[in-house]
């Protein structure tokens, strides 16, 4: 059955009204559409979560820099809702852009720590666009949980953390990264790749797991880890890696000396023109 569809902030209002009076607890899934299936399992956990789940489609400009795929992003909608009519989601909301910027708009949110690292160092202000439109659909939304997924790690993180700081009353979940079958992780930028750039993306995958091995064989030394898998990843025609970083699950902030805490290590890079990342949790 294709999900119903919600475009207005009033069509909204009465639908959040109608479950907070049945009682219901609401799950939100926020996306930016083509929609493969990381974001179904998503849309599952959210679920399992909850009674009815609201997944928003909107593909924020605030969070793309002037020289990023912004105007080229996948629109899918069409597939996106058939994607969904298998799941029975409770609602698709597909807010207009000037529903959410509307002229005279001004107030952006900012984390001054872990988003001025990583991508927010390569991306500058995409950090400020994604708190800003989470922290308004979670405003408009006003769900109980919101599921994040952790492919996107540092921006799972960053949320959790503004959560925190703003004291906003849901829970943050991040669900785990879905992969193709030779280890590629499933994003919606993945259809930009050629064949050629395909088989080498999966580069990235090879490269966190050649690290993982040399973590699960013992070593606590960050250089082993990250060496093991720039050894795999770096010096690869048609990759131009970015960055290959270890740190600390809960605050993204880096070992001073030996690895004494759960780690995850983040890589970025480009395959042609095409911009991945991908990250593997070690604990
Ligand atoms: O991960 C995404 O798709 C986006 O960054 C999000 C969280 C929907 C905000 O636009």
């Amino acid at each position: 059955m294709t999900p119903t569809t919600i475009i207005t902030l009033a069509e909204l209002a009465v639908q959040r009204d109608a479950w907070a009076a049945a009682g219901a607890r609401v799950a939100f899934v926020p996306t930016m559409g083509a929609l493969h299936q990381g974001h179904l399992s998503l849309v599952k956990m959210a679920q399992s979560l909850a009674d009815q789940v609201v997944v928003s489609i909107f593909v924020n400009p605030t969070q793309f820099g002037p020289n990023e795929d912004l105007a080229k992003y996948p629109r899918t909608l069409k597939g996106d809702l058939e994607l969904l009519s298998g799941l029975e989601v409770g609602a698709v909301f597909l807010p207009n852009t000037a529903t959410i910027y509307p002229d005279g708009f001004q107030t952006y949110v900012h984390n001054k720590g872990m988003a001025e690292d990583l991508d927010g160092v390569i991306r500058p202000g995409h950090f400020d666009g994604v708190l800003t439109v989470v922290l308004k659909l979670f405003n408009l939304v006003q769900p109980h949980v919101a599921v994040f997924g952790k492919k996107d790690y540092q921006q799972w993180r960053v949320i959790e953390r503004m959560a925190l700081d703003l004291n906003l009353p849901l829970q943050i979940v991040g669900a785990e990264i879905l992969r193709d079958a030779d280890g590629l992780a499933l994003s919606s930028r993945n259809r930009y790749l050629s064949d050629t750039e395909r088989a080498l993306a999966v580069r990235l995958c090879q490269g966190l797991t050649a690290a993982k091995e040399v973590f699960k064989a013992g070593s606590r030394e960050p250089k082993n880890v990250v060496d093991a898998c720039r050894q795999v990843l770096g010096d690869v025609a048609g990759i131009a890696l970015e960055y290959s970083e270890l740190r600390r699950q809960h605050d993204l902030t880096p070992f001073a000396g030996k690895i004494d805490a759960p780690c995850v290590l983040l890589v970025a890079g480009r395959v042609g023109s095409t911009r991945l990342i991908d990250n593997m949790e070690m604990d």
